[in-house]
């Protein structure tokens, strides 16, 4: 938020939030994230990771993402750095039956960036860009022990409508996961609620 006045000293500064798609990093971006997802896995992860991989192959990775096609990755800021991130990943080319739909994966904001509504922004910046797209559905999946994202997706009017008993592997214990699934646009021959 802009404002003309400093803060006074007993008031704390508004935090400056921001989202959006990520097409390139600077070298800041680039560290900011690498650490925001180092911080977000030593935390507990949820978002694939088990382990903290190197500082350079989770830079590699980033660049990585970048350059797949079926890749959309979105960024969200903290007063102006990089604290988080999720990716829209599109269907592959030869499955025409499933082509209006896409998946919403590895969304995350790191501990210290929690609780200022950035994973809300993120997830309805996510749903903008697929709608304007062209997708109907969104599509996603998280872990039974993910309360807050539960939290989050069921709030933002995703629909449960399936869960898989053996869905994550985490230092040998078996996490059931929950399927997810939002209707962007109403069908044809719906209207808008
Ligand atoms: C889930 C996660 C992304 C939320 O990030 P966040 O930026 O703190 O979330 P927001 O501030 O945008 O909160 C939005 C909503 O999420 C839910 N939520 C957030 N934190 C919560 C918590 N600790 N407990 C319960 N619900 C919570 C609430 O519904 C909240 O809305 P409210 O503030 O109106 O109550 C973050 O906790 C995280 O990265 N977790 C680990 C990875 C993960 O679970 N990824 C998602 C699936 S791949």
């Amino acid at each position: 938020m802009i404002t003309d006045a400093p803060p006074k000293p007993d008031e704390p500064a508004q935090a400056e939030l921001l989202v959006e798609r990520i097409e390139r990093f600077t070298d800041d971006d680039l560290h900011s994230l690498c650490e925001a997802t180092n911080a977000a896995i030593l935390d507990g992860g949820g978002f694939g990771w088990i382990a903290a991989p190197s500082g350079r192959a989770l830079e590699a990775y980033y660049r990585g993402v970048l350059l797949v096609p079926e890749r959309v990755l979105f960024g969200a800021r903290l007063n102006g750095h990089l604290v988080g991130s999720a990716h829209l990943v599109r269907p592959p080319r030869n499955n025409e039956a499933q082509a209006f739909a896409a998946h919403l994966m590895h969304a995350f904001v790191a501990p210290y960036a929690r609780g200022h509504g950035l994973a809300r922004a993120l997830t309805l910046k996510v749903e903008e860009f697929a709608r304007e797209t062209g997708y109907q559905v969104l599509n996603l999946d998280v872990r039974e022990t993910q309360e807050a994202a539960i939290q989050l997706y069921e709030r933002l009017g995703y629909q449960r409508w399936g869960e898989h008993p053996e869905y994550a592997l985490v230092r040998g214990k078996v996490i059931k996961g929950y399927y997810y699934a939002k209707r962007l646009r109403p069908r044809r021959g719906q209207t808008a609620e």
